[in-house]
């Protein structure tokens, strides 16, 4: 059993820097046509001059693939109008907000938002998309989303045709609050907040690989998560939020939050939509287009290869990759990091 669908584009990623981007980027790339860059490398991406650097190092590593990084920066008190106009003219799709100390690299992030509503002011006229790490770190953690949204409400409101993304959101609070939101408000969906709750990183024995900001919520959160994936709802579209990590930084104390997902999120997510939406009459997705595949097939393309690049307000993907019924066994290191669902078994495998 084998279907066509468009190359996926993952709307949140880490690809790193130096040794670490070097083995992971090629995974992406092996998957992903485009994807939304982080900047939270060390230095961050704050220059046109850094941002253009970030980018050449990105495609030296996944050189032959086709990938294309979308680029972004990180938010600072200190970028200026001109630099957010240079950071576009050098190709910044979006600038990225993060909470002082909310998660990994985030030491330098914004503690009041109001100090950056300049910065935010010049992306709303250049176009560029803001992209928030929706999290209070003040907060207890698993109130940091929900206690950030009045925050979120603020921006939206103040920027009236800024778009804005609030990223991996991970509870129930977060999607209804999207979902009243105006169309040019967005939230990205990874597979962990899909799959897991906070039981699954410290029910019982510790799971340091199921770890994240932010944190997996109550089973009420992560089927809302769930949900709104399912939802065929536009606005809330497929960003993996992969964030690998060396094993020895995971399984330790002080381990850093993030899961590499890159490679295992499309064989999970199909698995996902198949039992969804399985046996499905053939269904469009696009009105007046024909379109003999399952209907879970085509809900899956408007998830990972259509709503993001929509919103963004880029081409579809103009290649397309196979969903092959063909079972493979995650292994438990890939280029030694240790992948989402080390040692499973997945039904589904995604090819060129
Ligand atoms: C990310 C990382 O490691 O860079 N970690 C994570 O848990 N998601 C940062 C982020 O997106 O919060
Ligand atoms: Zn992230």
């Amino acid at each position: 059993m084998e279907y066509t669908i468009l190359r996926p584009d993952d709307m949140h990623i880490h690809l790193r820097q130096g040794d670490l981007l070097a083995r992971c980027a090629p995974h992406a790339a092996r998957v992903f046509g485009r994807a939304i860059v982080m900047p939270n490398t060390i230095p961050p991406i704050t220059t046109s001059l850094g941002l253009e650097r970030y980018r050449e190092e990105i495609l030296g590593a996944t050189s032959g693939s086709g990938f294309a990084p979308l680029m972004t920066f990180k938010i600072s008190e200190s970028i200026t109008p001109d630099d957010v106009a240079a950071l576009k003219a050098a190709g910044a799709v979006a600038g990225k907000y993060y909470p002082r100390g909310a998660t990994t690299n985030s030491a330098d992030g914004i503690g009041d938002h109001r100090a950056v509503y300049p910065v935010l002011r010049a992306m709303e006229q250049n176009g560029l998309v803001l992209c928030i790490h929706g999290e209070d770190p003040a907060a207890f953690s698993l109130d940091r989303e929900a206690a950030f949204l009045p925050v979120l409400s603020e921006i939206v409101a103040r920027f009236p045709t800024l778009r804005v993304v609030l990223e991996h959101v991970s509870s129930r609070a977060a999607i209804e609050v999207v979902a009243s939101m105006p169309e040019r408000v967005a939230a990205t969906i990874t597979v962990h907040h899909i799959f897991l709750t906070l039981d699954d990183v410290i029910g019982e024995l510790l799971h340091p690989h199921h770890f994240c900001k932010p944190v997996a919520k109550r089973p009420e959160d992560r089927d809302a998560v769930r949900e709104a994936a399912l939802s065929g709802g536009p606005r809330f579209f497929f960003g993996s939020d992969s964030a690998p990590h060396e094993q020895r930084a995971k399984e330790c104390a002080d381990g850093c939050a993030g899961v590499y997902t890159a490679p295992v999120a499309m064989p999970l997510l199909a698995e996902l939509f198949e039992r969804e939406f399985a046996p499905g009459a053939a269904a469009a997705s696009a009105p007046g287009v024909a379109d003999d595949r399952p209907e879970w097939v085509s809900r899956l393309e408007d998830f990972t290869s259509r709503f993001g690049a929509r919103f963004y307000g880029i081409p579809l993907p103009e290649d397309r990759v196979y969903l092959k019924r063909s079972p493979w066994d995650v292994p438990g290191q890939i280029d030694g990091i240790v992948p989402f669902r080390a040692g499973s078994r997945l039904t589904w495998s995604l090819t060129a």
